[in-house]
Order: structure tokens, then sequence, then C-alpha cells
């Protein structure tokens, strides 16, 4: 993918910029379907995700990306946060010569992130058992720079940005709803870190939402005992039973898919296949 490698252009100078793990590229592979001459955005874009991924792992204390070293667990806290601002600060830099209206768009987004991960942040000091506030926090932290990449690209080719941004903030809300099942569902080999390591940080994701509101008190008292603890195969297994036992899992996987239903419908006239097709690889990724 081009945009990868002016990604990679850009950072060439930095030596633990090679250590970054970069990822399924799914932000430019959106702007680039969108618009194929817009690669240099997809590289911006991409950037900020990167930047955004050096800070979170910080915040989440976490030695593991990908399944690989993450840079705070390589070089230290100091150099992740550092090198964060640095990559960020190029993608704004650059971000200048797209113009206000897409240089807006993107930067808005940039801020409903960072407040979305201090959203998360706080919410994941109790058990939080409002989705509302789960929903607003996964469309900040996750969904808003992919509708941002979106409606980006869509102002890039001279399309009507509200379809398209309606479109990455449905794909993106039901990106983050799979990636916390799969916290779930997936084994630590598969996922790059370890299993069930949401409610160990904290975060009631929507699988654990849906839990606590169908168990019996005694199975939310149990439940609640073990928030925050590292657990043992036992104890997940405990919890895996419980979420099929109220089918909480399908539940997730089909407020996924209707989200996924009307991120297509959105884009419907404009005949891009490729929007599909992507969007519903997001629903039916294993990792
Ligand atoms: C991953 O969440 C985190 C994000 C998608 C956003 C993080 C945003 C910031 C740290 C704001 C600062 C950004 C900039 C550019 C200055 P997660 O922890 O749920 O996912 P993970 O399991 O992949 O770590
Ligand atoms: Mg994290």
């Amino acid at each position: 993918m081009k945009f990868f490698e002016i990604l990679d252009e850009m950072f060439s100078e930095f030596e633990e910029y090679k250590d970054i793990q970069k990822g399924k590229g799914i932000r430019g592979r959106l702007i680039t379907i969108i618009n194929p001459n817009a690669q240099k955005l997809a590289a911006v874009v991409e950037a900020i995700h990167l930047a955004s991924l050096l800070h979170d792992d910080v915040i989440d204390e976490a030695d593991l990306r990908r399944g690989v070293e993450s840079i705070n667990a390589k070089y230290g806290e100091h150099t992740a946060v550092m090198l964060g601002d640095i990559v960020y600060s190029r993608a704004f830099y650059e971000l200048i010569d797209f113009g206000s209206e897409i240089a807006k768009i993107v930067s808005n987004a940039v801020y409903l992130l960072s407040q979305g991960e201090l959203e998360d942040v706080r919410l994941s000091k109790n058990i939080n058992l409002d989705k509302d506030k789960y929903m607003q926090m996964i469309y900040k932290k996750t969904a808003s720079l992919i509708e941002a990449a979106c409606g980006g690209a869509a102002v890039s080719r001279g399309f009507e940005k509200e379809p398209f941004m309606k479109y990455g903030k449905n794909i993106g809300l039901a990106f983050q709803i799979i990636d916390d099942m799969l916290d779930i569902t997936q084994d630590e080999k598969t996922l790059g870190k370890p299993s069930m390591h949401d409610f160990y940080e904290g975060k009631t994701t929507l699988p654990f939402i849906y839990l606590f509101e169908a168990m019996s008190e005694e199975e939310k008292e149990k439940l609640k005992s073990l928030y925050k603890k590292k657990l043992n195969k036992e104890e997940k297994e405990w919890i895996k039973s419980r979420m099929q036992k109220y089918g909480v899992l399908e539940k997730c996987y089909n407020e996924a898919e209707k989200l996924i239903e009307n991120a297509k419908e959105a884009i419907k006239p404009f005949s891009l296949y490729e929007l599909e097709i992507l969007a519903d690889k997001v629903v039916n990724r294993k990792k």
C-alpha cells in the first residue's frame, strides 16, 4: 500500500520508528478506496492513528502491541510519548496542505479522540453499566477518526461528505464493539496481548454491560469480585460460560451488524462496492 510507504518515508530519520508495529491500515484503505489519489492524506491519518496508539500504550501500560514489544516497553514511556508527539505534529504539519475543510474535519477528530481516551480512563475507575456512556466513549475514541478519514477523503474527491461520514461513524462503532468481543473470545496468541484484558484494566465493555444486565444477583456479586483481578483459566471460563448462557455475544454481534447495515445504506448511491466489502470484513474478522 503506497500510503504506508509515504508514512515510513516521513519518519525514516527516527530510529525508534522502525519498531512501531503498523496495523491493518483500515483508515488509509478507506481513504484510498474513496479517493485513490489521496495517498498522502491516507498517510497523514494513519500517522495520527499511530501517534494515538503510542500514547494509548503508555496510558494503558501495555507491554505488547500486535504481539510485539510496545515502544514504551522497549524504549521507556518518555520516548513513547515524545515519539507520539513527533508523529502527531508532523501529521498536522502535512494536514494543512489539504485546505481548511479537510484540516478541520481531521483535527476535530483528534480533539474528539483525545476526549474519548480521557472518558475511557474515567470509565475504567469503577464498573460502568451505562451503555450510552460506553457508546459515546467508543464514538470519540475510535469512530471519530474513521468518520473523519471518510469525510476528508470524500471532500478531496469532490463528493458530499455527510454520507461518507455516516458510513465511517457506523463502521467505527462496529469495529470497536467487535474489538471488545475479540478481547473475550480470542486467545493471547491471536490477539497479540493477554485475553480478557479489558475487564482487568477496569473496562466494562458492551459484552460486560449486557452480562451484568442479564445476570442473577448472586452471579453479579461473583462478577464484581473478579473486576480488575488477574483472572485464572477457570474464572475466564466462568465468565465465558455466563456470556453464553445469556446470549450476550450474539446480542453484541447483532448490534455490530446493524451498524454495518446502516453504514452500507449511507453510501449505497455511490456504488463503491469495495467500501461495502470492507464494512463486512469489520464484523467478520477474527483479530
Ligand atoms: C486505543 O484504545 C486508543 C485509541 C483508539 C485512541 C487513543 C487516543 C489518545 C491516546 C489521544 C492522544 C492522541 C494524539 C494523536 C495526540 P484501546 O486501548 O481500547 O485499544 P487497544 O486494545 O488497541 O490498546
Ligand atoms: Mg490500549
